[in-house]
């Protein structure tokens, strides 16, 4: 159904300076409180047009309430809600950085536009999502929310939510506008702090930290969010390079720019404004259209303008900009666009939670196949504080997911082995404990055949403002482990985090399997049961490299060779005295209940120009007993260029499942623009030469198949 247009350009010509100041103006509903400070909905002021949108209030009489009020101002315009749905709205699906490593991005995208369907029943019409921060530093309490360290992966990621959030068309009434967030380089905030600065260089901002925006834009993101860090001194709500010149022209964004939580405000802390008027330029002129929770505009954009710090025809262009936005949305022909019915949305989407968790659950060692477990046997303890949490399974940034709707994961093992009797103790709490609870836990573990210990971190510990410096597992959850791996029973390893966590040599080597649940949403407990039982076998690869030590951050994989590579056999290298310098368990990392053999990569040219490219297949044989998926990674090498290149690139990735004994060959194609890189000047450049193929499990070199081409037509590394 076709809407009528709005006549914008006459609603902005109608309109008086504060009218449209409300337009760039959200406050909250406080329904969730995100930020330091509330500027609370005041219905007054959405009466008098002075807030153009709200956050964090939701439900069809909220939003009923709200958008009445907001039609009720002079020039009735509508309203549109925004909300962190972030991972789910009602039904809760895996934290991003779990269902990163499903690495299936029609996962990723059936999530998404789930997660859009309640929401939008709720009376969203916008979300502050993806987050597509790439992030190297598990202290960062935030890495859970986006895709892990590879920018490859994160622009798939971008990709496939804008369009499961959107849909064809943004008036869709079961589709919301995806707001994708924060540019940029937040991942890379100085020791992991959050908030803080991000010193990076224009070569890591534009080849690790915007591609995914870049793909963001391209796949029609509606909004996007700056970060809170400044890059290098700049805070990014003033930095009109990074809003302006990489977003606006460089990748054609033509959305709205939604400010963070008071970052506009926050100018002034950061000492780039000297008050809120100045703040308040500073963020127009970079391009910032609406103030979230700020005050910003609204205090300081009269101001601004009597100073002459800005135009009121920038004003126009953030309203226009806004105005577009809502008429997209299909707002001003129907205000409640997606609610229906007057209760808030249920839980909808179980079936696809319980996928989704099944996906994101990352097999990290399996010794002497202790599992799947059997479906008969002697009992089973499943112990530990995380063992019967629901809240914990929500993860941060849950939407409106509701802690006693989560299956916890001693509910899911009790279904998953009706025939096995399946006994429960925490044993200690996530930071604290007795020894009455643990003297309880040994109970149950001595009498069992197998025990399942679920440990790692409550969903408080990973998330906004919540980092840590060490990452560990909590010392009264060692001293637990350590007590249970005493009686010499098998155990299981269950780990709830929000990031990889710091694991105890002694615990790795002596448990018999460890498994990275992250935090797996409404169905986790059935998830875990399935992967235990061996009805799902575990197909998750790790999306972010898992350290021996906090020490070794950031860590990633595709790091830059230095003139003296770690060689633990040569003093002058770069090397630790006390840690390896590879990580625990590397990216792409994970198990299955099957093997998989890689073979046969090949390439349909041994020659490539700048302007062509080359077919890459590689065959995947199932070589175990049972069906099983796993995830090919191809990889390029550029071992000699102009600036010196990654020692792999992720350029492609394929997930496939496979029967015992099947063979199937995976086909990528590798093109010019995989190739390109900015020079030394920063100019995007294509260099002749030999280029190296990879492909494989993980990202270890020794590990992958390798094939070599030369690429001609481009320019030379020593023109530079
Ligand atoms: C928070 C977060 C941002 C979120 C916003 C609204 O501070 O940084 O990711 O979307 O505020 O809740």
């Amino acid at each position: 159904m076709k809407l009528p247009r709005i006549d914008i350009a006459g609603l902005i010509a109608a309109m008086t300076l504060r009218e449209k100041i409300g337009q760039l103006t959200m406050v909250t509903g406080e329904w969730a409180v995100t930020g330091p400070k509330t500027m609370p909905v005041s219905m007054d002021a959405i009466r008098a047009g002075d807030a153009g949108s709200i956050l964090n209030l939701w439900s069809p009489q909220a939003l009923r309430e709200v958008q009445a009020a907001a039609l009720e101002s002079r020039l009735r315009i509508p309203l549109f809600a925004g909300y962190d749905v972030v991972h789910g709205h009602r039904t809760i699906f895996p934290i991003p950085l779990g269902e990163a490593a499903s690495f299936d991005c029609d996962l990723w995208r059936r999530t998404a536009a789930a997660a859009a369907d309640e929401a939008a029943e709720d009376g969203i019409s916008l979300t502050f999502a993806p987050m597509l921060d790439v992030a190297r530093d598990l202290r960062w309490g935030r890495i859970l929310e986006g895709a892990g360290e590879d920018p490859f992966v994160a622009s798939e990621v971008g990709r496939a939510k804008t369009v499961g959030y959107q849909g064809e068309r943004l008036d869709d009434p079961r589709h919301v506008a995806a707001c994708a967030k924060h540019i940029g380089a937040y991942g890379a905030v100085l020791a992991g702090r959050d908030y803080a600065t991000a010193d990076v260089s224009p070569r890591e901002l534009e080849e690790v930290h915007l591609p995914a925006f870049e793909a963001a834009v391209a796949a029609g993101v509606a909004a996007v969010m700056p970060s809170f860090n400044d890059i290098a001194g700049i805070p990014s709500h003033a930095n009109r390079q990074l809003l302006d010149g990489y977003l606006r022209r460089r990748f054609g964004f033509d959305g709205v720019v939604i400010s963070d939580y008071n970052g506009i405000a926050e100018l002034v802390v950061h000492g780039a404004a000297a008050d809120l008027a100045e703040a308040a330029a500073l963020a127009l002129r970079a391009g910032v259209d609406i103030d979230m929770m700020g005050g910003a505009y609204r205090d300081g954009l009269e101001e601004a303008l009597r100073r002459g710090l800005i135009s009121e025809a920038e004003i126009d262009t953030a309203v226009r900009r806004v105005l577009t936005l809502k008429e997209r949305l299909g707002l001003f022909a129907n205000p409640l666009r997606g609610l229906i019915g007057d209760k808030p949305a249920p839980v909808r989407h179980r079936a696809l939670s319980r996928e989704a968790a099944r996906k994101s659950v990352v097999l990290l060692k399996n010794a002497q196949a202790v599992l799947p477990l059997a479906g008969q046997g002697g009992p089973i303890a499943v112990i530990g504080p995380l063992a019967d949490s629901g809240s914990d399974m929500l993860g941060a940034w849950a939407g409106a997911g509701r802690g006693e709707e989560c299956v916890t994961f001693v509910t899911g093992l009790r279904a998953a082995f009706p025939s096995r009797a399946v006994a429960q103790a925490r044993g200690c709490e996530i930071l604290s404990g007795s020894a009455d609870d643990q003297a309880l836990a040994l109970t149950a573990a001595r009498q069992a055949e197998v025990v399942v210990l679920c440990l790692g971190e409550e969903r408080g510990m990973s998330g906004e403002a919540s980092c840590r410096a060490e990452p560990d597992l909590p010392e009264v959850q060692i001293g637990l482990a350590r007590a249970v791996l005493a009686l010499g029973k098998p155990v299981v390893l269950v780990i709830s985090s929000g990031r990889p966590i710091i694991l105890p040599k002694d615990i790795v080597e002596g448990v018999s399997a460890i498994l990275a649940t992250w935090f797996l949403g409404s169905e986790a407990g059935n998830a875990l049961g399935d992967i235990l039982s061996g009805s799902a076998a575990p197909g998750g690869r790790l999306p972010v490299s898992w350290p021996y030590s906090a020490g070794q951050a950031p860590i990633y994989y595709a790091r830059r060779r230095s003139g003296r590579p770690a060689d633990t056999n040569q003093h002058y290298t770069s090397k630790y005295l006390d840690v390896p310098v590879e990580p625990l368990y590397p990216f792409g990392h994970g198990l299955s209940y099957t093997t998989f053999r890689i073979e046969n990569l090949r390439l349909s040219a041994s020659e490539m120009t700048a302007s062509d490219g080359v077919d890459v297949a590689v065959d995947v044989v199932n070589t175990g007993g049972r069906a099983g998926d796993t995830t090919v990674f191809m990889f390029i090498q550029d071992p000699v260029a102009s600036v010196t290149r990654p020692v792999l690139a992720a350029k492609g990735f394929a997930k496939v499942s496979l029967a015992a004994g099947e063979r199937r060959a995976l086909r990528f194609r590798l093109t010019g623009a995989d190739l390109r890189f900015p020079g030394i000047d920063m100019q995007p450049r294509i260099e002749n030469g030999r280029i190296d193929v990879l492909a494989g499990e993980r990202a270890v070199e020794s590990e992958l198949l390798r094939a070599s081409l030369t690429v001609t037509g481009g320019v030379s590394s020593m023109q530079t």
